[in-house]
Formats: C-alpha cells, structure tokens, sequence
C-alpha cells in the first residue's frame, strides 16, 4: 500500500548533554518507531529513513539510519529527510528542555559540593518546525505525532492533533501497564480528521501496521 513512497520515522528519546559524559533523557526505548519503519518496508516503501536515537535495537533492513542524540540534531534531520516525504512519523520521545550550558569537560564535585542546579532551556518542538516547513513547501505531504499522556488523554491528544497541524495523532496511556514504555504491547487511540479510533491491545508491530495501514490511506484519497 505504500508502493512508491518516502517515509521519515523518527524513534527513540532524545538525549541532552550536561557535559562530555552526562545526559538529560526519558524511558523511551524506540521500539514503536523501529516498528514502524519495519512496517512502512513490509507495505512497499521505497525509501525509509529512520531518524534514531537508539543504538540497542536491530536496524529494520531496508531501512536508513540517522543517528542523532539531541532534540536540535533530530529537528536539523527531520526537517532535511521530510523535504521530499510523502509522510513523516514523530514516534520520539523529544525533550521539551535541554540544559541552558554544556560543559566542555567533566564537572568535577569536590568534598565540600553539597548539590548543584542544572537550568534548562526550551528545545524546538519539532513538529511546530516542520509545519512551518510543509506550509512553505507542502512536504511532508502527511504528519503523523504521538501524545504520551497521564492524564485528559484524549483532549491533550485532539488538541496536539490542532496545534501541530497533524493529519493524524496516536494516543498512548502511559499510565496503563501494558502500553507505553519498554513493553511490547500499546493500547493506542488513533484520532484523526474522522475521529477517534480505539484500537484494541496490540503488539507494537500491529499498532505499526494499522497506523501504516491509515497514512496509506491518507496519501492515496488526496
Ligand atoms: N514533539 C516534537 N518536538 C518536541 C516535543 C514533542 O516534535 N519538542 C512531538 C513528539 O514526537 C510527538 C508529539 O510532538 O509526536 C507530542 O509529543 P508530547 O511529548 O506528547 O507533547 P508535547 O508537545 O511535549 O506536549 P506536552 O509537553 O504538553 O505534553
């Protein structure tokens, strides 16, 4: 179903470097975007790109990787591979924040440091960038973003789904136990221009294929 086309996926939780050996990161493992690029190949991609942060997982084969770490780094490569995408899947877990300061060397403590402040500063949001981006030159011709949410999951997500300019968001309940975070199943809702679809407990490789399955759609109605 996807025969033909480009597909950007990006994958992981970005991570934000205090100094040369210490980092800011969160619990994502990746896993749904690997997914993901796997199943764009299996439906007939002709060019996948991964845009990682993870260097534990297989690489899907077929695929190509770029490996970043920071948010800056995954919005630089996001918006250069989404320029001539026929869909872009945000499925990393970005940092809203990155600390204000890098290091250059590693910070020492001595006998006397009782604590210390690490200040952060507001990274891009992606997706913000890459709508501007599709507003100049209509590519990507399809976003697709995720809301991992603890609360109000389904306003929270119709209204990232608004704000982001999305043509499709994937709802997630972190708080439930076997969705979310470094398992293998996710209990997602799918909301987009039709409405809201909840899917049933799924592996992540099926909740690949039914998001695969509507940004198909999507790209052959238009
Ligand atoms: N995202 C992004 N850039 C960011 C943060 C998030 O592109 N700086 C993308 C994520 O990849 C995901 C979607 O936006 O597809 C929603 O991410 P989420 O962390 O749930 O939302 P936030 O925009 O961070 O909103 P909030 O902090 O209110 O939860």
């Amino acid at each position: 179903v996807l025969a033909g086309r480009k597909i950007v996926v990006s994958a992981g939780g970005t991570r934000e470097p205090i100094d040369p050996v210490r980092y800011v990161s969160n619990h994502s493992s990746g896993r749904q975007g690997y997914a993901l690029a796997q199943a764009a190949l299996d439906a007939g991609a002709r060019e996948v790109v991964l845009i990682s942060t993870v260097e534990t997982l297989p690489v899907p084969v077929g695929s190509t990787v770029i490996a970043v770490d920071s948010a800056e780094q995954m919005c630089d490569a996001v918006l250069q591979s989404s320029a001539d995408a026929d869909a872009l899947i945000m499925a990393a877990a970005v940092a809203d924040f990155r600390p204000e300061i890098v290091a250059e060397r590693k910070i020492k403590k001595t006998d006397d440091t009782a604590g210390m402040n690490l200040t952060l500063v507001r990274n891009p949001d992606i997706l913000l960038e890459v709508k501007q981006q599709r507003a100049r030159i209509d590519y990507p011709r399809v976003m697709v973003g995720f809301a991992a949410e603890s609360d109000n999951l389904l306003s929270n997500a119709q209204s990232k789904l608004e704000r982001k300019g999305l043509d499709m968001i994937v709802a997630n309940d972190i708080t439930a136990a076997d969705a979310g975070f470094a398992v293998d199943t996710n209990r997602v809702v799918i909301l987009d221009a039709s409405g809201k679809h909840p899917q049933e407990l799924m592996s992540k490789a099926e909740v690949a294929e039914a998001i695969v399955i509507r940004v198909a759609g999507i790209l052959n109605n238009r």
